[in-house]
């Protein structure tokens, strides 16, 4: 089986193999995308061989053509620099690539015309399914064209029709902090809320207010953040500055609450002695600033794991999946000296 001069310098394709390998062109595309017919083993040895000798690589595009898939997944990311998104989509990009799919990101900047601008983009990609931390609220995704392939949207903790939906139980996650924090004695807590509440799309604060009640503690100050350090940094300094100083801070996420760390210091807020704060996310940040941040840990690679699922098998996923989350206490709480 010997290559000619030609053949090595043009692309060889599908029908090269085939006549080099001595099979049909049917039986190398069996053999590249495993199926749909069972080959001989012996066959499947030749066809490689030939592929190999070729150069050949599975032209993708006529892949996607011929078996109605591309192996590939859309991803759609609100904020390259939140390391919480880096965790979930390394996962991610991990559970693909070891069962042979690519993926594509594509970033919105948390802008809802960007956001559309990029499906559009992905679905003309073909990709198999798309997966999206949304930039809009819940009752702005009816006009996300969805109907294209299977739709997953992650921190979506309510169902969204004809789409699949994966998140961290927010509202459990809330009560678990302040809980947590009433547990130390801290009566008059403050949350640093990084998004806005449009009712449905994000359970965090009413997590916080549900949590309150249950215990019958009177609710603390909401300050209005961004899910971004200078948001925490600025919220923390405003509540400083208040009539209303907390003796402790929950900030519903690290990058808010690594701002909050350096509001404090800058203006000599022992911490936890003056005031604590427990975090929400749990990313590596968390575990190397000063004090360290007790957290509670999103499970980044659950959350990945069930995305990757329900974008490989829709129809056997549920509708919405909540994920539990785990308190790990440090620090910045009271708990470690
Ligand atoms: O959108 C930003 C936040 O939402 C992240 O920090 C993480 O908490 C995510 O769920």
């Amino acid at each position: 089986m010997e290559a000619s001069s030609t053949e090595k310098k043009r692309r060889a394709t599908r029908a090269d193999v085939a006549r080099l390998a001595g099979v049909s062109t049917a039986v190398v595309s069996y053999v590249f995308n495993n199926g749909p017919r069972p080959v001989a083993a012996d066959t499947a040895q030749q066809v490689r061989e030939a592929a190999e000798k070729l150069h050949y690589r599975p032209n993708s595009v006529a892949r996607a053509l011929s078996t109605g898939s591309s192996k590939t997944l859309g991803i759609v990311v609100p904020d390259l620099t939140n390391p919480f998104f880096s965790g979930v989509y390394s996962a991610l990009e991990t559970a693909a690539a070891r069962n042979g799919y690519s993926t594509l990101f594509m970033a919105s900047h948390q802008n809802p015309e960007k956001e559309m601008d990029r499906i559009s983009q992905l679905i003309a990609r073909e990709v198999d399914a798309i997966i999206i931390a949304s930039a809009q609220p819940t009752s702005a995704l009816a006009g996300v064209p969805r109907k294209e392939c299977p739709f997953i949207f992650m921190d979506q903790t309510q169902p969204v029709p004809g789409a699949k939906c994966v998140s961290t139980d927010f509202q459990a996650a809330v009560s678990l902090a302040v809980r947590h924090l009433l547990g130390h004695g801290y009566t008059n807590i403050a949350m640093l809320s990084g998004k806005a509440d449009d009712g449905l799309s994000d359970k965090r604060i009413q997590g916080w207010y549900q949590a309150h009640k249950e215990t019958e503690i009177p609710v603390g100050p909401v300050v209005q953040a961004h899910f971004t350090r200078q948001g925490g940094y600025d919220a923390t300094l405003a509540l400083l500055d208040s009539d209303h100083r907390p003796d402790a801070i929950f900030a519903d996420s690290d990058l808010e609450a690594i701002g909050a760390l350096r509001a404090l210091h800058e203006r000599h807020v022992r911490i936890p002695d003056d005031i604590a704060i427990v975090s929400f996310d749990g990313t590596v940040d968390s575990q190397f600033s000063w004090p360290a941040l007790t957290v509670v840990q999103q499970d980044a690679t659950a959350i990945a794991e069930r995305m990757f699922q329900a974008a490989l098998d829709p129809q056997n996923t549920p509708d919405l999946q909540l994920i539990d989350t785990t308190l790990v206490p440090r620090q910045s709480c009271g708990c470690l000296k």
